[in-house]
């Protein structure tokens, strides 16, 4: 028999409400956008992670099927499904995590720049709602261009008064996780094996890998360097490529996704050394916003790391990231004070 609580909850759709007996509390988390490509897997990856104890599944389509069909899965968290915009204020009460993939992916030929005009309507509206029912959670900002949106999702919470940067970060894991395995690759290394810092942004020249600072410490020839850096910087776009008009990376995204968020949730658990690469607000550079390294904590963003030391390679790399940066931020920032 199922239990009153989900009996009652008819507006709420159809997910679990039973926490499982003896479960260790956890953390609530929401993802916006979870019935995409990404949200999917991301959702299940989420139901699977044990630090979850209620998850929220919000779109503007699907979450019905999607949340049915993940809340059978017999691990802890608790599943929710929220359905366009006047479940969107349910979908983020009391959250203390919510991970943003919502909005249109590339298609061959395009930039990440041009989903600007959909998805900045998209972060902004969401933040929004951030900013009225939970305006503690983390934000986890997946949808791109990730160099503007999260500059976006910064101003909204600027005007609703609610901004602390250390709880807003742009999801730049992916590029990591490109970067270990093709580095792995070329070094006969096991991909799990190897950490390449990868700092800047997440578009094209702004994905900066750090190969001079790749642990295990090693070497590498001017054209391994030369491959590495044109592979990660072009990952995303050799998988829209790939998939050929139906739609970019979603699956090692969603594997990335769920990597990073599971490192905010042991920083708020209070784990220690937990360092991650991010998109944040930041003082490494003149930008306001830029990607490197960051320890997490109990506060989010607790300390950005510096660069650390760059080779000639590196700073000429940097020197180009830099300017399409700005013009990334300046966009972001014009849109949401318009
Ligand atoms: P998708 O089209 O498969 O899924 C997007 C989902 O967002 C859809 O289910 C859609 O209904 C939903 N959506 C649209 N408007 C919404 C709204 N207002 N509120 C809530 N949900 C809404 O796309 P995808 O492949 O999952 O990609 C999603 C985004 O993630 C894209 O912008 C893509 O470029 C980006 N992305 C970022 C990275 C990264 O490294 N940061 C990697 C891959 C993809
Ligand atoms: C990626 O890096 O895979 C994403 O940013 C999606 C894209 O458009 O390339």
């Amino acid at each position: 028999r199922p239990p009153t609580s989900q009996i009652e909850e008819v507006a709420i759709l159809k997910g679990s409400n039973c926490r499982a007996k003896g479960a260790a509390p956890g953390f609530k988390v929401a993802v916006l956008g979870a019935s995409g490509g990404i949200g999917q897997p991301l959702s299940l990856l989420m139901k699977m992670n044990p630090l979850v104890s209620v998850l929220h599944l919000y779109d503007v389509v699907n979450t019905p099927g999607v949340t049915a069909d993940i809340s059978h899965m017999n691990t802890g968290a608790v599943v929710r499904g929220f359905l366009g915009q006047p479940q969107l204020e349910s979908a983020l009460t009391g959250m203390d995590l919510v991970i943003i993939p919502a909005g249109i992916p590339r298609k061959p030929g395009m930039t990440r720049d041009d989903l600007f005009n959909i998805n900045a309507g998209i972060v902004r509206t969401l933040c929004e709602g951030i900013a009225k029912c939970c305006p503690n959670a983390i934000v986890n900002v997946i949808s791109n261009p990730v160099n503007s949106t999260v500059p976006i999702a910064a101003e909204v919470f600027k005007k609703a008064g609610t901004y602390d940067p250390k709880r807003l970060l742009g999801v730049t894991t992916l590029d990591v996780v490109r970067a270990n395995t093709f580095v792995g690759e070329v070094l006969g290394l096991d991909p799990r094996d190897v950490n390449v810092p990868v700092v800047g942004g997440h578009a094209g020249v702004t994905i900066l890998p750090l190969l001079s600072q790749v642990n295990p410490p090693c070497s590498f020839t001017s054209e391994e360097i030369s491959y590495l850096t044109s592979r990660i910087q072009n990952g995303g776009t050799e998988v829209v490529e790939a998939k050929a008009g139906a739609g970019s990376a979603t699956l090692s995204m969603a594997y990335a996704a769920a990597k990073f968020a599971d490192a905010c949730l042991r920083g708020l658990r209070g784990d220690a050394g937990i360092v991650e690469c991010s998109y944040i607000a930041s003082q490494v550079t003149e930008l306001p916003f830029f990607a490197s390294k960051v320890r997490l904590g109990r506060a989010g963003v607790e300390e950005v790391l510096p660069l650390g030391p760059l080779n000639e390679f590196e700073r000429a790399g940097l020197e180009k990231a830099q300017g399409e940066l700005a013009e990334s931020i300046r966009k972001g920032v014009a849109f949401a004070n318009k």
